[in-house]
């Protein structure tokens, strides 16, 4: 639009220049041509009245030749008209001037002459007679008004004119500049299309030039990706980091989550001990922001954070060998109670898994997740050193931060994974927010999920519940102008990962932790590993041993399940209330099934990520029976740790790994029966069975590692930078 009014109004410019150009000629023409009018018209009058007069002067025929003056003196612009002879006027028509005398008159037939009588300025020409010795003179006199009044119509017709044609070529420009812009547009929309698509350029033209520029830009950035992708089908931090140098150089990162990769303790004796959460999240993104740099923004949540930060509230990680800025938000206790405890883990967590705890929502929980989220965000603007940062928020602590962080740095590439399911959207209408969560949401640039099913659940909730435009081929949701990308990113861990650097053989791992536990040699043992979650199912697998006990009485006193679960979230009662549960049941089947050694073993602590790998090691099975899970990596991690190509995996059909890791023994956790004959499934595994399992589950771990969920999300940002600044281009270029 700016593009068709600069066109207008340059049309109207010259319009206005070029009248003013041709003014003085165009008026000089129009006086002239007035004038010659005049002068035709005296010699019309001179050529009629010629013969009558000199008749009437042969006559002698004085009234004669009076009434013949006023008559002509009567004709249509002719003022007076007289004769003179000899010097003197013989006769004259009524309004000939008093002060008329033949001295006025120009000479014969000549051009008219101005005189200005008292009382009006006249045209006169004069016309000789008669060729005999006397000199007689026809005098005409013209209004010279009228030439004036000629003028003034001739120049009200030249303004009207010039901006007749003003407006008219000013219209006919913006209408021509459209139909150009509008073709160059569409030819740019096509070369990007025909870029995407591969297809080869069809026309010709200057717009095709600029479109071919944006083609090849496009075309380069499809082939680095499909390079990278099919060259490094084992990505590592090396990959990770060419990739980020090579397509987004110069680029600052920052990372948000809710959970700190690294918790500062202080012990009862005073000294500091420093703790690896367990969390899927951190597990995953740590080797990622170890290879990326940058700044993790987290909740300082540990008793000693404080007295390790420096005073930016930052601390430089891991501490052995510091190669990202950790930086602390200090929350109060009231903050993490409405927003951590609250809103996120008994409103947001029972609501995105199908795990039937009922949500619940508090007003005052939702106003201290709205003000933390805030906090967040000013975090990030206040730690970001360019107006254009790319800005990984992490899980569903954070959803409206990403708006937030719009609003606070417009040019951010925001990228959000949502690390849990998300629900269908009848399950999501249920909260009382929602619309303010999904508009928080899509703030982001890239919002990513495990599987393609929670995009679908994700988009079809926003169809639902907020008005915006959502593009299904693309994957794309635009609100209120911007466009938010939901694509499918399954998260992984790091290949190889790091706790493996130093594990013992497994022949060792196996004899060290059945010592541990006071088990015989040739017990096998089952374990599982994790948070005291109730999405985890550890009741449920529980129940299966049971079963499994009970159906095949053979194992009793042969197999043992050690059940490794770090307590978490405990100020809530419902993972108080599971953890005495399952307390409680482990006796039961203890009791019930009552050996030399107890037959499942609660071990209610955190482990160290060495820890639980020397546990996967010395395992014959590892079941992994969640009720709800966006990925879980503790399902990989066991298959990372199994370098011996041993061991069997028992997994839950509804944890999005079962998605990638077929060759597990896919279960139902709410069908204790059958779980409880998927052990005795594994626990009767031939070697080569089990090695031939484990050695696919291992490759594609190993290649769809951690490196390569971060590098796609990476890349996608890349390209859509790319995008971005084709768009703000031809943005311009329009403008121009
Ligand atoms: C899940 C969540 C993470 C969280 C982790 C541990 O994996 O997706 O965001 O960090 O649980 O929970 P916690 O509440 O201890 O951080």
């Amino acid at each position: 639009m700016r593009v068709l009014i600069r066109y207008g109004v340059v049309v109207l410019a010259i319009a206005i220049g070029a009248t003013m150009l041709i003014w003085p000629v165009a008026t000089g023409f129009v006086e002239d041509w007035a004038r010659r009018d005049v002068e035709m018209r005296s010699r019309l009058v001179y050529s009629a009245a010629r013969d009558p007069i000199e008749t009437l002067r042969e006559a002698g025929d004085e009234a004669g030749l009076t009434r013949l003056m006023e008559r002509i003196g009567q004709d249509d612009g002719v003022v007076a008209v007289a004769l003179c002879e000899n010097g003197v006027v013989r006769a004259g028509s009524p309004a000939m001037p008093a002060e008329f005398r033949c001295s006025h008159t120009p000479a014969n037939g000549s051009s008219l002459s101005i005189v200005t009588f008292e009382d009006a300025r006249l045209l006169v020409s004069a016309y000789s007679l008669g060729e005999g010795s006397d000199q007689v003179t026809l005098v005409v006199m013209h209004d010279d008004q009228e030439i004036e009044a000629r003028l003034s119509r001739a120049r009200l017709f030249i303004i009207l004119a010039a901006i007749g044609i003003a407006f008219g070529g000013a219209a006919l420009a913006s209408l021509f500049a459209y139909l150009v812009m509008r073709r160059w547009t569409i030819s740019v929309r096509q070369a990007i299309e025909d870029a995407r698509a591969g297809r080869p350029e069809e026309s010709g033209g200057a717009s095709t030039m600029i479109g071919e520029e944006i083609r090849k830009t496009l075309a380069e950035l499809d082939f680095v990706r499909h390079s990278i992708d099919a060259a490094h089908t084992e990505w590592s931090p090396e990959t990770l980091r060419l990739a980020l140098a090579n397509e987004l150089p110069g680029s600052e990162v920052i990372v948000v989550s809710n959970r700190e990769p690294y918790i500062h303790n202080r012990l009862e004796d005073g000294t500091i001990q420093l703790q690896r959460p367990a969390s899927g999240l951190v597990s995953a993104l740590e080797p990622v922001t170890r290879a990326c740099g940058g700044v993790w923004i987290a909740h300082g949540s540990g008793t000693a954070d404080r007295d390790t930060v420096d005073s930016d509230d930052r601390v430089m990680v891991p501490p052995s060998n510091p190669s990202y800025a950790l930086r602390r938000l200090w929350l109060t206790e009231e903050e993490q109670e409405g927003y951590y405890y609250g809103f996120a883990n008994e409103g947001l967590w029972p609501l995105c898994h199908i795990a039937f705890v009922r949500p619940v929502f508090r007003e005052s929980d939702w106003r201290m997740y709205r003000e933390v989220n805030r906090r967040f965000a000013e975090a990030v603007a206040a730690e970001a050193r360019r107006p254009d940062p790319i800005v990984l928020i992490q899980d569903y602590h954070l959803a409206l931060a990403p708006r937030m962080i719009r609003e606070r740095l417009p040019e951010a590439t925001i990228v959000t994974f949502w690390h849990i399911p998300w629900p269908n959207s009848e399950t999501f209408g249920i909260c009382p927010y929602k619309e303010d969560i999904i508009d928080g949401l899509l703030g982001s640039s890239i919002l990513g999920f495990h599987t393609q099913f929670h995009c679908n659940n994700f988009i079809e909730t926003v169809d639902r519940f907020v008005e915006s435009r959502i593009d299904r081929e693309e994957a794309s949701i635009t609100l209120r102008g911007h466009e938010t990308f939901v694509r499918p990113y399954p998260i992984s861990i790091e290949w190889p990962p790091a706790a493996m650097a130093n594990q013992k053989p497994v022949e060792e791992a196996r004899v060290a932790v059945r010592e541990r536990l006071g088990l015989p040699e040739d017990v096998r043992l089952g374990v599982g590993i994790e948070r005291f979650d109730y999405t985890k199912g550890i009741l449920d697998r529980m129940r299966a041993v049971d079963a499994l006990l009970t159906t095949h009485p053979e194992w009793r006193e042969r197999f043992c399940f050690l059940q490794a679960a770090a307590p978490t979230r405990s100020k809530l009662s419902n993972y108080r209330t599971l953890q005495e549960e399952a307390e409680a049941l482990a006796q039961d089947i203890n009791a019930r099934h009552g050996g030399p050694f107890p037959v499942i073993q609660l071990v209610a602590r955190h482990h160290d990520p060495e820890e639980v790998f020397e546990l996967f090691r010395a395992g014959d099975l590892c079941i992994v029976s969640s009720l709800h899970d966006g990925m879980n990596l503790v399902a990989k991690e066991f298959v990372a740790a199994r370098d011996d190509e041993r061991g069997v995996l028992i997994l839950s059909a509804f944890a999005g790994a079962s998605r990638e890791l077929n060759e597990a023994l896919i279960v139902n956790p709410y069908d204790a029966y059958a779980m409880g004959e998927a052990i005795a499934r594994a626990l009767e595994m031939d070697e080569a069975e089990q090695r031939e399992r484990m050695h696919t589950m291992r490759q594609q771990v190993q290649s769809r590692n951690v490196y390569r969920w971060a590098g796609q999300m990476l890349l996608d940002a890349a390209h859509l930078r790319k995008k971005q600044r084709i768009m703000r281009l031809m943005d311009k270029a329009g403008q121009a």
